[in-house]
């Protein structure tokens, strides 16, 4: 069964061989999103099977007018913690009248997600993702974290496996309490018996990454050694590796990461010359993912997407959905905030939030013949409504 999409005024597809040439002017990313206007869209067996001007539309076995909306490449979110229970909406409020943020708060959600039933973690995160499908997320990457049990850990990766093949491994996300005396046997725990469980079925039979929360600011997190431990652990188990870096001040996260060849580096708030030199000379390996949300809700300075940009640093935009630094599941609020605050533009914001989030990912995020038909519509006729309608429900993904 064949479906044809029409009525689509603009669509982005990411493939910048398909730019008809007539995207609005004075974008420098423009030429990134590869827009067609009044395109058509033929979707069959999941996969995109044909796109170009409406005008050369190929027949199909159904059709649907979109009435003149824009389609875009559904939001890929590389960045979530979504696999928690518990309320820590009192250290937001502290926070906005001037409590820093230190991640001493994760114990409290590590607490009542232990305390969860696996009923009441599942029923948690379907309504997380539920949310942000509603707001144009059609792939989601979910960490573990809030456990730092060995069956805790476990627990959370299965449930997240539930809802997608994007998991990734944060044992290290803090020492908890039980350790905090003896740090390098809870190093010992996550680069060995726990590391060994999550690969025991094949190297990404529960998590695809590993990650770490490097921060030596932080007296919760890890410092430089203990990420380079667990990292090379997790890449001689043949996980991917993804690093926490430089979100409280500067250190030694992004050129760790960098170094390893990870996937991506995020938050990425704190850098000297020598982290944007490590980033940029890292293209095509290590992404910067930038995670805005976060700075928002932390009251933090936003991180200099520009000068990342201006660098040749291959720039991502997450959400960061947890229940501590970041309680947004919204793509297009991290955009607004990315084009409001950071300097980008809509159009490298939009592609930060599907091809370059997805190439973290190890994902394609093209709107192209045989990809999958991942896609998301706006009740506005063009992109540059995303960031211009700030907090307006104008993208869902695309029901098919
Ligand atoms: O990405 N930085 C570490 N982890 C999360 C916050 C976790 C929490 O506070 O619950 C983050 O910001
Ligand atoms: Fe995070």
């Amino acid at each position: 069964m064949s479906l044809l999409l029409t009525g689509i005024a603009e669509l982005t597809t990411n493939d910048p061989a398909r730019g008809d040439g007539h995207a609005a002017p004075a974008d420098r990313g423009d030429a990134l999103l590869g827009i067609v206007r009044d395109a058509a869209v033929v979707v069959a067996g999941g996969e995109i099977a044909w796109v170009g001007p409406a005008s050369e539309a190929p027949d199909a076995d159904e059709r649907r007018d979109l009435g003149g909306r824009a389609v875009i490449p559904g939001f890929v979110d590389s960045h979530t913690h979504l696999v928690f229970a518990g309320d820590r909406s009192a250290e937001f409020a502290a926070r906005m009248t001037g409590t820093p943020y230190d991640g001493g708060g994760i114990a409290v959600s590590v607490a009542a997600t232990r305390a969860a039933s696996d009923g009441e973690l599942r029923a948690l995160v379907a309504g997380r993702v539920a949310e942000m499908r509603a707001q144009g997320t059609t792939t989601v990457e979910i960490k573990s974290g809030y456990g730092l049990t060995l069956d805790d850990e476990l627990r959370s990766l299965r449930i997240a496996r539930e809802v997608t093949p994007h998991t990734t491994f944060l044992g290290a996300h803090v020492v908890p309490r039980e350790y905090a005396t003896d740090r390098a046997a809870y190093v010992d725990l996550v680069t060995g018996p726990m590391l060994d469980a999550v690969t025991a079925d094949g190297p990404t039979s529960l998590a695809t990454s590993i990650d770490v929360f490097c921060e030596p600011r932080s007296a919760h997190a890890f410092d430089g050694d203990e990420s380079r431990t667990v990292l090379e652990a997790g890449r001689a188990a043949g996980l991917a590796l993804r690093v926490h870096g430089n979100q409280l001040g500067h250190g030694p996260g992004v050129r760790l990461a960098c170094e390893l060849g990870a996937r991506s580096v995020d938050h990425c708030t704190y850098l000297d010359d020598s982290d944007v030199e490590a980033l940029a000379a890292a293209r095509g390996t290590t992404v910067a993912t930038l995670l805005p949300g976060v700075e928002f809700s932390t009251r933090s300075p936003y991180p200099d997407a520009r000068r990342l940009i201006d660098a040749g640093v291959d720039v991502a935009l997450a959400s960061d959905c947890n229940p501590g630094t970041c309680y947004s599941s919204s793509i297009p609020f991290a955009i607004a905030l990315a084009v409001r605050e950071m300097g980008m533009t809509p159009a490298e914001a939009l592609h930060a939030a599907t091809a370059v989030s997805a190439r973290s990912l190890g994902l394609d995020r093209r709107v192209a013949p045989g990809q999958p038909a991942e896609l998301a519509v706006l009740d506005a006729p063009s992109h540059l409504h995303l960031a211009y309608r700030a907090g307006v429900p104008i993208v869902r993904a695309l029901d098919l």
